[in-house]
């Protein structure tokens, strides 16, 4: 029997650079005490006051079907939460709740892309864009970025791609896996782009918490862009909530109302209990997320001062979200081959760079996720096997 191309192109291409994650899986399960600094997953749990919020509601009853575009009281406070952070005013027409921000992304390129179009991405990438536009039978396109530049993209070269013929744009800040957050300059230069080439503009902002200087800044905000951009959003690196499947998109209200359809026949809504727990957790304020967040400022900083002692390995500047992407060239090997050897020798598994996409070959991303003592040693390991391949390198 044939299956359809859509789902089996999902994962065409393979998930080159994965093979480092799968081998320390396979290692800690032989009961070797790895180091992981792989995916992007807190090493606390949610706080006990937003379960118990989702405990009360579970036991008051709220366990039928909820509404499918989202609870008013869960549409009402993400609202609420983007008219205050980015000055657009938004209402509960234009947000839709998702089970996650993956789903989210699923549904925005859903609703921008039909089948064949051209939807491009910033490389490097989350590892799933290219198989969510797959999925939805568009055409991922990839726009090769530059370590120089802090991996951020150059609204020419995005123009060059989409001058060809596109549909959408997705971009990620704060960024992963590079931790780069785009200013507003970069922003306007993207708009323009959007706007000169009529382009929807997919905003993934599900590290929008996690700044370390500055503010986060949303497209959504500059002029002429609220009504062509959908700006994915989710509580699980907000609010450390991976497990409870919670995001939302906010657009135009036109197109959340067939993003509501699409709800209608895909996942039928989010279940309420956990909406209400997120809208606990929402209106709490700033607190909350504070605290989520407070573990990977400190460990950035950490990671700034040891890797300001030396040489061999290069940090991208580290402005925001859960990771820092090093440059490991300096040893002769690829970020695979860094980071095969790192794992074999010390334990320590990070991701390579080539598991994003080809822009950052030669890099390898370290996710901010153990203990602060732990990932200070995890560090200074890296380095010094990093300075003695270099040294070898050399002779
Ligand atoms: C950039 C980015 N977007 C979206 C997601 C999806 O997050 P979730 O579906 O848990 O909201 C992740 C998860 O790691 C991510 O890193």
């Amino acid at each position: 029997m044939n299956l359809s191309q859509r789902i089996t192109n999902i994962t065409e291409g393979g998930s080159d650079g994965w093979e480092v994650f799968y081998k320390a899986r396979r290692m800690i399960a032989k009961g070797v005490d790895v180091t992981e600094l792989t995916i992007g997953e807190h090493d606390i749990r949610t706080d006990p006051v937003i379960l118990t919020a989702m405990d009360q509601s579970a036991r008051g009853g709220h366990t039928g079907y909820a509404m499918v575009p989202g609870t008013q009281e869960m549409r009402e406070s993400v609202a609420a939460r983007l008219t205050e952070r980015t000055g657009v005013p938004t209402t509960y027409e234009n947000i839709l709740i998702t089970p996650g921000g993956q789903s989210a992304l699923f549904a925005a390129h859903t609703a921008t892309c039909s089948p064949g179009d051209r939807a491009l991405y910033i490389d490097p990438y989350y590892a799933t864009y290219p198989g969510t536009i797959r999925g939805v039978g568009a055409d991922p396109v990839p726009i090769q970025t530059h370590a120089s530049n802090a991996f951020k993209p150059k609204p020419e070269e995005i123009a060059e791609e989409a001058a060809k013929g596109a549909a959408s744009l997705l971009i990620n800040t704060p960024n992963n896996p590079t931790g780069t957050v785009y200013g507003r300059d970069t922003l306007e230069g993207i708009a323009q782009v959007c706007k000169e080439h009529d382009l929807w503009l997919i905003s993934d902002e599900v590290y929008d918490t996690q700044v370390w200087d500055g503010e986060h800044f949303s497209p959504r905000a500059l002029p002429g862009m609220a009504e062509r951009t959908l700006v994915v959003g989710s509580m699980s690196k907000s609010h450390a909530m991976t497990g409870s499947r919670i995001g939302w998109i906010a657009a135009p209200k036109e197109v959340i109302t067939h993003l509501i359809n699409l709800a209608t026949h895909t996942t039928y809504g989010v279940p309420g209990f956990i909406q209400d727990a997120a809208v606990f957790a929402l209106v709490q304020g700033d607190g909350l997320e504070e605290e989520v967040a407070a573990p990977f400022r400190r460990r950035r900083e950490l990671a700034r001062e040891i890797l300001a002692e030396q040489n061999t390995v290069g940090l991208i500047p580290a402005q925001g979200a859960m990771y820092i992407m090093l440059d490991v060239r300096a040893t002769g090997l690829s970020g695979e081959g860094f980071a095969n050897s790192l794992l074999d020798t010390h334990h320590i598994a990070t991701m390579p760079g080539e598991s994003f996409g080809q822009s950052a070959q030669g890099h390898v991303r370290v996710a901010m996720t153990v203990a602060d003592a732990r990932f200070k040693t995890a560090l200074q390991t890296l380095v010094g096997h990093a300075e003695n391949l270099a040294g070898q390198a050399q002779t």
